[in-house]
C-alpha cells in the first residue's frame, strides 16, 4: 500500500505524531531538538515536548528560565523545532516564534500536576551554562513555592516542513501557519 498519498492526510498524521509524542516517552517524537539563532550563532539542544495545541498550531516544551536559550529567544524569537523517528522515517521541522511563559497562570497550573522529582531541577543552586569546579557543586533543594526558574515556552508554527524517505520515493511537504490548506508537495 502507498504510505502518505495525500497532502490532507499527511498533515492529519503529523498532529497524530505528536500528540503520540506528548503521550509515549518511548516515542521518537517524544524529544525535539530545539535551535536558535543569536548574535548569528546557532545553538541546538535536545528538549522534551511536553504539550501542543493543534488548532492554533503550538508546540510547548518545559525550561530553566536562567538557561541560554531563553538568552537566544529574548533577542531573537525565531526558532526551529526538529523532530526526527527513525521507526517512521519521518523528519518534521517546526520554524515559529517562541512565546515565554513566566510567573504566570499558565505556569502556575502546570507546576502544580509536576512530579517532586520534575520540580526538583528547578531549585538548583547554581545556574545552568554557569562555571563550577566540580558536579558535586551543584545542589537541589524541593520548596514549597513554585520556582522562579521555571518557564514553559510555547513555539507558534509558522512552517512546517514534513519530509518521509521511502525506497518507493522520498515524499516532502510544507504548510505554512499550520494551515492546512496551504500544504505543498516540494520536492525532497
Ligand atoms: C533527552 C533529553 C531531554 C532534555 N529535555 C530538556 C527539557 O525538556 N528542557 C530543557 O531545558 N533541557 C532539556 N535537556 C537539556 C538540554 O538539551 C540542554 O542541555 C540544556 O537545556 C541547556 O541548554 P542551553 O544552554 O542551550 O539553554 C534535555 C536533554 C536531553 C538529552
Amino acid at each position: 500500500m502507498e504510505e502518505h498519498k495525500n497532502i490532507e492526510s499527511i498533515f492529519q498524521h503529523i498532529w497524530k505524531s505528536i500528540c503520540i509524542g506528548k503521550k509515549n516517552r518511548h516515542s521518537d517524537f517524544h524529544t525535539f531538538s530545539l535551535a536558535t539563532c543569536h548574535q548569528n550563532i546557532v545553538k541546538n539542544r535536545t528538549v522534551v515536548l511536553r504539550g501542543y495545541d493543534e488548532e492554533k498550531g503550538i508546540i510547548i516544551f518545559h525550561t530553566n528560565v536562567f538557561s541560554e536559550k531563553i538568552t537566544d529567544i529574548k533577542q531573537n524569537d525565531n526558532v526551529e523545532c526538529l523532530f526526527y523517528s527513525r521507526k517512521n522515517k519521518i523528519q518534521i521541522r517546526f520554524s515559529g516564534t517562541a512565546l515565554i511563559n513566566h510567573n504566570d497562570d499558565i505556569c502556575r497550573e502546570k507546576w502544580n500536576q509536576m512530579s517532586d522529582q520534575s520540580k526538583l531541577c528547578y531549585f538548583q543552586n547554581i545556574n545552568p551554562g554557569s562555571t563550577i569546579k566540580k558536579p558535586a557543586d551543584i545542589e537541589q533543594n524541593l520548596q514549597d513555592n513554585m520556582s522562579e526558574a521555571f518557564v514553559i515556552i510555547s513555539v507558534y508554527i509558522k512552517k512546517t516542513d514534513w519530509l518521509y524517505l521511502s525506497h518507493s520515493g522520498h515524499k516532502r511537504v510544507t504548510f505554512f501557519n499550520n494551515n492546512i490548506d496551504s500544504g505543498t508537495w516540494i520536492a525532497p
